[in-house]
């Protein structure tokens, strides 16, 4: 499992969400053939909207003045998978698609949560 509870923001919703984020992303990662990878990708394609939404109301909620810088960062995200995606369905599972996962998928939801969601977490803990 990718994640580790150094990850954690201290938001029950937020954390169960990126457990579940990450769940998806291990399922994409077993996929041994390519109509496994295309589900697991459109399964976890689905999630980052629902996450990034949930997250996105949250900071509108609680007027989380950086709420659309961090905006700016999932729509930047976004953008990155479906063109990932888009990769996959042209050339299929190569070796760059398996090092775009590690390093614009994984790494970046990891470096994301470690910095801007932990920082969004000091800010509604201490309202
Ligand atoms: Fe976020």
């Amino acid at each position: 499992m990718l994640w580790s509870k150094s990850l954690e923001t201290g938001i029950a919703k937020i954390d169960e969400q990126h457990k579940e984020l990450f769940k998806r992303v291990d399922a994409l990662m077993d996929a041994g053939n390519k109509e496994r990878f295309k589900e697991t990708i459109d399964f976890l394609g689905e999630y980052i909207i629902v996450h990034f939404n949930d997250e996105q109301k949250m900071h509108a909620d609680s007027k989380y003045p950086k709420a659309a810088i961090h905006k700016k960062y999932h729509d930047g995200y976004v953008g990155e998978f479906r063109k990932l995606r888009e990769q996959f369905l042209k050339e299929g599972h190569t070796l760059a698609m398996s090092q775009a996962i590690n390093k614009n998928v994984i790494g970046w939801l990891k470096d994301h949560i470690l910095i801007h969601d932990k920082e969004f977490a000091v800010f509604y803990k201490g309202k």
